[in-house]
C-alpha cells in the first residue's frame, strides 16, 4: 500500500489535538521501552490509532494492525499507515466476518509480546486458535467495556493465560472518553447520518452507563426530551434523578423519534419493540457489538429496504407501510456515520494504555494472570500532563494537609 496523501493530513491533524501522546513519544523514544516487541493490536483504523502507533514505534516497538470492527476501518488511514516503517495493517472497510477473522489470523503471524484490542476479538481468537502463541505474550490492554466483560468471563474460567490491563477501569477513559468523545461522536454520527432537528424530538435512550448516561445529556443539551430504558435500579435512578424519564423499552417504544442502544447487552430492541416503533423512528447503536437492535427481525419485518436513503441510514418499509431508519446496519453509529472519538480524548485515552503497555512490561513476569485495574499513578499523570499542556495549574496539598488527611486523630 502507498501512502495516502489525504490521509496523511487527517494523521497530522489529529497529531496536533494529541500533545499527551506527543510527550510520551518523545519520552519512549529516549527510553525504548518496546524495543525489540511486537504488539498486536485490534483497534478501530483512524488518525488517532495511527498516532498510538507512533508512540509505540518510536518506543522501538513493531505494530501490527487489524481493525476492531468490520466497518470502522478508515481506508485513507490504513493506507497512511502502512507506509510507516514498524506497522503492517491488516485491515479494510466493509469487510465480511470472515475477512475480519482473516486479518487478525494475520496480525498474530508475527508472534506477538503485548496485545492492545477493542472488544476482546483478538484475545479471543489468540486463545482459542493460536494457543501456541501464548506463552510468549508478557501481557495485554483491553480498552473497552464489552471487551472487559468477555474477559473477566475467561480469567473466571482460568482460559486467560496472562494479565490484561482493564483500560475501562480507568477514571480517565471512563470520565473523558466515554463521558465526552463517545457521547459527542454518537451525536455527530446521527446528525450526519439524517441532519435531522434534534430539539423537541424524544430520544430514547437504552443503558445509562458512561457512555449512555452522557449520550443522554448530549441529547439533552441539543433540545431533546429524553427517556432512559435500564436493567439496573441504581443507574435508572440516577437517569430520573437528572430529570429524564425512565421506563422500559415496551413502554419507550411508541414514544421515540430516535432510539440509541448503549447497553453491551444483546436485543435490547426487539421485534416486539420495532411494531410499536411510530413511522420515521430512526435508530442507532453506540454499544461495541451489533447485537443490540434486532437486526434481522427488522429485515425479516420489512416489505422493501431501501438502501443508502442518505450515507449509512436504511430506510425499512413495514408491511404496514411504517418507515424505520437503521443507521450504520446497527454497528456503533460514531465510528461509521462518524468518525470515532475526537482526538483530543483518544489522546487521553491512547495515553493510559501505552503507559500501561510500558508499566506491564516493567512488571517482567511478575503479574499472574487475570484482568488487572489500571495501576494506580497512570490516570493522574496522564491527567497531570493534560492539564499542563492546557496550560490549567491545580493546588498542591501543604505539609500540613497533608499531616491532616494522614491523621486518623484528628477529629471535631
Ligand atoms: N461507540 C463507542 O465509541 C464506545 C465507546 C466506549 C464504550 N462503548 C460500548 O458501549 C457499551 C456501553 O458502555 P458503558 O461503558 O456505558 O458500559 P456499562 O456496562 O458501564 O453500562 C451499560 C449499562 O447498560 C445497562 N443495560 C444492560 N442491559 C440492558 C438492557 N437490556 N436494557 C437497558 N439497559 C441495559 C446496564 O445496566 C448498564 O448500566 C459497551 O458495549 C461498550 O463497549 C462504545
Amino acid at each position: 500500500m502507498s501512502a495516502d496523501p489525504a490521509g496523511l493530513a487527517r494523521i497530522d491533524w489529529a497529531r496536533r489535538a494529541m500533545p499527551v501522546l506527543g510527550l510520551l513519544r518523545e519520552e519512549y523514544a529516549a527510553t525504548q521501552p518496546f524495543a525489540g516487541r511486537t504488539v498486536a493490536a485490534c483497534l478501530h483504523v483512524t488518525p488517532e490509532t495511527a498516532v498510538l502507533a507512533e508512540v509505540i514505534t518510536a518506543g522501538g516497538g513493531q505494530v501490527r494492525l487489524a481493525a476492531s470492527n468490520p466497518l470502522s476501518t478508515q481506508d485513507d488511514i490504513a493506507a497512511a499507515l502502512a507506509s510507516r516503517p514498524g506497522v503492517r495493517v491488516h485491515a479494510r472497510s466493509g469487510v465480511d466476518r470472515e475477512t475480519y477473522y482473516a486479518h487478525l489470523h494475520q496480525v498474530l503471524e508475527e508472534t506477538p509480546d503485548l496485545v492492545i484490542d477493542d472488544g476482546g476479538d483478538l484475545l479471543n481468537t489468540l486463545h482459542a486458535e493460536r494457543a501456541d502463541l501464548l506463552p510468549g505474550v508478557a501481557g495485554g490492554c483491553e480498552s473497552t467495556a464489552t471487551g472487559v466483560v468477555r474477559l473477566r468471563r475467561m480469567a473466571a474460567e482460568g482460559a486467560l493465560a496472562f494479565p490484561v490491563v482493564a483500560a475501562d477501569t480507568s477514571l480517565t477513559r471512563r470520565m473523558f472518553d466515554n463521558g465526552y468523545g463517545t457521547s459527542q461522536s454518537v451525536i455527530d454520527g446521527l446528525l450526519r447520518a439524517t441532519n435531522m432537528l434534534l430539539a423537541g424530538k424524544t430520544v430514547v435512550v437504552a443503558g445509562y452507563g458512561p457512555c449512555g448516561a452522557a449520550i443522554a445529556e448530549r441529547a439533552s443539551g441539543l433540545g431533546a426530551h429524553v427517556i432512559v430504558t435500564e436493567i439496573d435500579p441504581v443507574r435508572a435512578l440516577a437517569a430520573l434523578m437528572r430529570g429524564h424519564r425512565v421506563m422500559p423499552m415496551a413502554d419507550a417504544a411508541p414514544q421515540g423519534d430516535v432510539f440509541v442502544t448503549a447497553t453491551g447487552s444483546r436485543d435490547v430492541i426487539t421485534a416486539q419493540h420495532l411494531a410499536l416503533m411510530p413511522d420515521g423512528a430512526v435508530l442507532a447503536n453506540a454499544g461495541h457489538f451489533d447485537v443490540e437492535i434486532d437486526v434481522r427481525a427488522l429485515a425479516a419485518g420489512a416489505a422493501t429496504v431501501r438502501r443508502g436513503i442518505r450515507p449509512h441510514a436504511d430506510e425499512y418499509v413495514l408491511a404496514d407501510g411504517r418507515r424505520l431508519v437503521l443507521l450504520a446496519e446497527g454497528r456503533v453509529v460514531n465510528l461509521i456515520a462518524a468518525e470515532g472519538n475526537p482526538a483530543a480524548v483518544m489522546d487521553l485515552s491512547f495515553a493510559v494504555q501505552a503507559m500501561a503497555l510500558a508499566w506491564l512490561l516493567r512488571q517482567d513476569g511478575e503479574l499472574g494472570p487475570g484482568v488487572h485495574p489500571m495501576p494506580p499513578g497512570i490516570d493522574a499523570e496522564v491527567a497531570r500532563l493534560t492539564l499542563a499542556t492546557l496550560g490549567a495549574r491545580i493546588d498542591r496539598l501543604t505539609p500540613a494537609q497533608r499531616e491532616y488527611l494522614d491523621s486518623w486523630r484528628q477529629g471535631s
